[in-house]
C-alpha cells in the first residue's frame, strides 16, 4: 500500500533522515519506534510532503506528489500530528466538520462518517458542543483521531498518540486503532512506548539517527532490552 524508498530529509544542512526504506501493507498496522530525535516525526512529515526530502514514496501503486500535503491528503493519506493539531477554541463538532473537507459537510456521507466516528469514540458524542481546548488530553487525542477519520483515510498515520496521556486512556485509543485496522485501515504508528505499540503492530521499524536500525517482528521480541540496543546503534 505504502512504499517508501530511499527517503532522505534535511533541515537546512542537517540531514534528519537517511535513505529510509519502509512499507505498510494493505491491512497492516506498522509501528515506528526509536529514541527522541531519531527522525520519527520527520519520517511522517516527509511522507506527508511537509519537509524538504528526496527519495520515492508510492501509495496504492502511484507516486505521491512532492511537497503538497493537501494533494497527498486527497489521495487518502492522513496524519494525526504530534501535539494533535486540533483547534482549541472551536467545538468538537466544528473540529470534526473541518476534518471532513474531503467529503464535504452536510451530505449523507458526512452523516454516516460522523456516526461512525461517534460510535468509535462515544465520549466525543457527549461533548459535541464543548470547545476542544476544554477537554481532557485523552479526549483531545480522541478528537484528533476522529477528525482524521472524517477525512476518510486510506492510510492513517499517527505521531505519538499516547504522549502525556494516562495508561488507561492510551489503552482505549490503541484498542480503537486496533479495531480500525482489523476493519481494513492500514496504519503507520509512531510511538515511543514500545510495549504498547508492539502489542498491536504486525511489524515494527526501529529508527535511530535518521536510519532504519532494525525491522522487527513483534512476536519475536523476547525482551525490551533487546530492542533498546538498536536505539544506540
Ligand atoms: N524544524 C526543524 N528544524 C531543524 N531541525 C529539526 C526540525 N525538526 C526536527 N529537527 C531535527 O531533526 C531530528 C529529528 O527530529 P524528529 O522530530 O523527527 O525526531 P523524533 O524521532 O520525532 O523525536 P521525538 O521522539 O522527540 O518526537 C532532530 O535532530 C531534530 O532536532
Ligand atoms: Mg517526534
Amino acid at each position: 500500500m505504502l512504499d517508501v524508498k530511499q527517503l532522505s530529509a534535511r533541515y537546512g544542512h542537517v540531514e534528519a533522515l537517511h535513505l529510509i526504506d519502509l512499507t505498510v501493507g494493505a491491512n497492516e498496522l506498522v509501528a515506528v519506534l526509536g529514541p527522541n530525535g531519531a527522525g520519527k516525526s520527520t519520517l511522517l512529515r516527509s511522507i506527508m510532503g511537509l519537509t524538504s526530502s528526496s527519495g520515492r514514496v508510492t501509495f496504492a501503486g502511484t507516486a505521491l506528489p512532492r511537497r503538497s500535503a493537501s494533494a497527498i491528503a486527497r489521495r487518502g493519506v492522513v496524519l494525526v500530528p504530534e501535539g494533535r493539531g486540533i483547534f482549541a477554541p472551536m467545538t468538537v463538532a466544528e473540529n470534526l466538520q473541518l476534518g471532513a473537507y474531503q467529503i464535504g459537510g452536510g451530505g449523507a456521507e458526512f452523516a454516516a462518517r460522523l456516526q461512525h466516528v461517534l460510535s468509535l469514540f462515544p465520549r466525543l458524542k457527549e461533548r459535541l458542543s464543548q470547545t476542544a481546548g476544554s477537554m481532557s488530553g485523552g479526549e483531545q487525542q480522541m478528537l484528533a483521531v476522529g477528525r482524521a477519520l472524517m477525512a476518510k483515510p486510506k492510510l492513517l498515520m499517527l505521531d505519538e498518540p499516547s504522549l502525556g496521556l494516562a495508561p488507561k486512556v492510551v489503552a482505549e485509543i490503541m484498542e480503537t486503532l486496533g479495531r480500525l485496522n482489523a476493519e481494513g485501515l492500514p496504519i503507520l504508528l509512531v510511538e515511543q512506548k514500545a510495549p504498547l505499540a508492539l502489542k498491536f503492530a504486525h511489524r515494527a521499524y526501529v529508527i535511530a539517527n535518521g536510519r532504519v536500525a532494525a525491522e522487527v517482528n513483534p512476536r519475536e521480541i523476547k525482551s525490551y532490552d533487546e530492542l533498546a540496543r538498536y536505539y544506540f546503534s
